[in-house]
């Protein structure tokens, strides 16, 4: 028992110093995440920890609607999102990295090819979408919104897309070392305009939501 007690002890310590590390780091040096870390992101072990039906549940991605989301890295929630839309939606992915957008394309092929042509990718910033005003019925954001230098503005930008009654959501995973609180995040989505409508998930993986109104 006692010694289950100390590699337990020892692993936690060694998460919480990693963490605090990794923190450190993000808050003076701000990029987006290396393609190299799609290892992680897209692994079949992140399908057990975080089942991408979860959380896009969650996050409103229903059938027929038009669905967009920012930061899409290697496209791990891409293949659940494109059948819960089917073809009466339309889901866009989007991502500032060219990279990213290719192992995205690749993955997506591979876990869901008949799906592979409905989907759109847009190479572009989270400020920078492609879109009518009102467009959209839901834009959402996995582990991506911290890493966008100003996520207010990239808020602001998803409000202008969004029909009113759309709604955007933010899931925050960790150990990503941009994990920020939950109320945080809410406050992030209130101040931008957005009435919050739902609170979901635990401490690891939890998502807000929030409506135009
Ligand atoms: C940690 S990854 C998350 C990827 C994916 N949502 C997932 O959970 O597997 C964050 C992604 O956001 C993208 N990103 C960072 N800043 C961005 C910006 N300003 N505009 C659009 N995408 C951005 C990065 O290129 C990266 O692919």
């Amino acid at each position: 028992m006692n010694k289950f007690l100390r590699i337990f002890g020892s692993i936690l310590l060694g998460f919480i110093g990693f963490q605090v590390v990794l923190r450190i780091f993000r808050r003076n040096l701000h990029f987006p995440a290396p393609p190299f870390i799609t290892a992680a992101l897209n692994s079949r072990f992140r399908e057990r920890w975080q089942p991408p039906d979860v959380i896009l549940e969650r996050s409103r991605v229903t059938s027929g609607k038009k669905v967009l989301e920012v930061g899409c890295g290697g496209g791990f929630f891409l293949p659940a999102a494109a059948r819960r839309v089917g073809a009466n939606g339309k889901l866009y992915a989007l991502d500032i990295s060219p990279r990213m957008i290719n192992i995205a394309q690749k993955y997506l092929f591979t876990r869901a090819p008949s799906h592979y042509e409905s989907v759109d990718f847009i190479n572009r910033s989270a400020y920078d979408l492609p879109f009518e005003d009102g467009a959209l019925d839901v834009v959402y954001y996995i582990g991506s919104l911290m890493e966008i230098p100003q996520p207010a503005k990239a808020l602001r930008v998803a409000y202008r897309v969004l029909k009113p009654g759309g709604t955007v959501s933010v899931t925050e995973l960790l150990p990503d070392p941009d994990y920020p609180g939950v109320y945080r995040t809410a406050a992030l989505l209130k101040a931008t305009g957005y009435r919050i409508i739902d609170l979901s998930g635990n401490l690891f993986s939890y998502t807000v939501t929030g409506v135009k109104l």
